[in-house]
């Protein structure tokens, strides 16, 4: 397909997906609102119909609970194609039936990005709209997933990870005892290969996680105190350190200014935080499991995210380089999402060795900023070389470059509009 045609089929993928206001990641595997999916999807119409960029975001903050937080899920209308369904979670925190945890905090950078591709008057009262909401979302993060003030950010469940079945979450996952999860039936698995989806032992203790969480209301104070898994997450901590400096920059262009200092001061205890979860013989962030204080042992994806987060000193970008080049050199296709040094790498099962288009998007940008215009343009060749060979997939391997998981796939369709396509390349040189 021409690189015309791929333009055409990711806005098409995007329109057909839209559900009239809000976009669903692909139909039938993942039928409702994600968050992050959509954050990204903005991203993806800002290149065609900012309008309908802002109303994405709008939207997904119509589900914000009364305490701050932004659920992974929007159940907006039942479909009984996807398990759980809103009866499982068992939430009461919102004006919309939601899951009952968060996933990774990228609204306040893309908010900053359609501010930059749109200075209208309009662009910024949609902005001034969104920014007190961002900021409750925020300081619902900082006071609940980092309730000790470390200065990490942990999640209660893979899944809020957005990185669902990461090898780093095994061994605290585990430790979960699987209790008062009723018989069940999973979706995931009548839409997509099998080998490409979590295992069942995996689900078991997703649902018990749930239940625990369902058992103490999810009150978020309960939560951060009782729940069984309770790990401090790179990909979260960096997304949201990020964030952070986007939110300030935000306040200071919209004149926002007395949010200013509780900002920064989120930033600080972030950067700080940051060293705990530095695996000196590894020389990479990695988890941190607040529970047991251990440690996890593999390179991910998101190690290579401390310099989208400004963490870009001598001390960490030498180091990110080093491993960028050692699987660089490894795989054909970066970046895998856990090492392929590892020996729990699996290339086709979906967060323990593919590549995901949106990932690639925040490493290449942070190295970018960084300085590291070589490794920035390499990642994004190859996203592109995937997309161009694969189609607009989930996800990808990054051996083989066989496309994986669900098709027609909403944020690799935005991401390459806003990122990927080399006409996008060629408008910015
Ligand atoms: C799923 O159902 O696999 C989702 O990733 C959970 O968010």
């Amino acid at each position: 397909m021409s690189q015309n045609d791929l333009d055409q089929t990711a806005r098409d993928i995007l329109i057909g997906n839209d559900q009239g206001g809000y976009t669903v990641p692909t139909k039938g595997l993942y039928p409702y609102q994600w968050n992050w999916d959509s954050v990204f999807v903005a991203r993806g119409f800002a290149t065609f119909n900012p309008d309908r960029a802002w109303r994405e975001i709008e939207l997904l903050f119509e589900g914000q609970w009364r305490d701050g937080m932004v659920p992974h899920i929007l159940f907006r209308k039942d479909d009984p194609s996807y398990f759980p369904g809103p009866s499982v979670w068992g939430t009461d925190g919102g004006p919309i039936p939601s899951s009952g945890h968060s996933q990774p905090p990228v609204a306040a950078t893309i908010v900053r990005d359609l501010l930059e591709l749109d200075s209208s008057d309009a662009a910024a009262g949609r902005a001034k709209g969104l920014f007190p909401k961002i900021l409750h979302w925020h300081r619902w993060y900082m006071q609940y997933r980092d309730p000790d003030g470390l200065g990490v950010v942990a999640v209660i469940h893979p899944w809020e990870s957005g990185r669902d079945n990461l090898p780093d979450w095994d061994d605290a996952l585990r430790a979960v005892e699987v209790k008062d999860v009723e018989p069940y039936v999973r979706k995931d698995t009548s839409h997509v290969d099998p080998e490409m989806r979590p295992h069942k032992e995996d689900y078991d203790r997703y649902l018990s996680i749930v239940a625990a969480c369902r058992k103490v209301g999810w009150d978020p104070e309960k939560v951060a105190r009782t729940c069984p898994f309770f790990v401090a997450d790179p990909g979260i901590t960096f997304i949201l350190l990020r964030a952070c400096r986007d939110l300030l920059a935000l306040a200071g262009k919209l004149g926002l200014k007395e949010h200013m200092a509780e900002i920064e001061g989120w930033i600080s205890r972030l950067e700080s935080g940051a060293a705990r979860l530095w695996n000196p013989d590894l020389k990479a962030h990695v988890a941190l499991d607040l529970r047991t204080g251990k440690l996890t042992d593999g390179v991910s994806s998101a190690s290579f995210l401390a310099p989208y987060a400004g963490l870009s000193g001598p001390d960490v970008l030498p180091a990110v380089q080093d491993h960028f080049d050692r699987i660089g050199s490894k795989v054909r296709y970066l970046m895998p999402s856990y090492d392929p040094d590892h020996p729990k790498f699996e290339h086709l099962r979906y967060w323990r060795g593919p590549v995901w288009a949106m990932v690639n998007f925040m490493i290449s940008r942070g190295l970018s900023e960084a300085g590291d215009a070589v490794r920035a343009e390499r990642l994004r060749a190859d996203t592109a070389a995937l997309i161009q060979s694969g189609g607009f997939a989930e996800y990808f391997s990054p051996e083989t470059a066989v496309a994986a998981g669900g098709g027609s796939f909403s944020w690799t369709a935005a991401i390459w509009l806003a990122w990927a396509t080399p006409s996008h390349a060629e408008q910015a040189a």
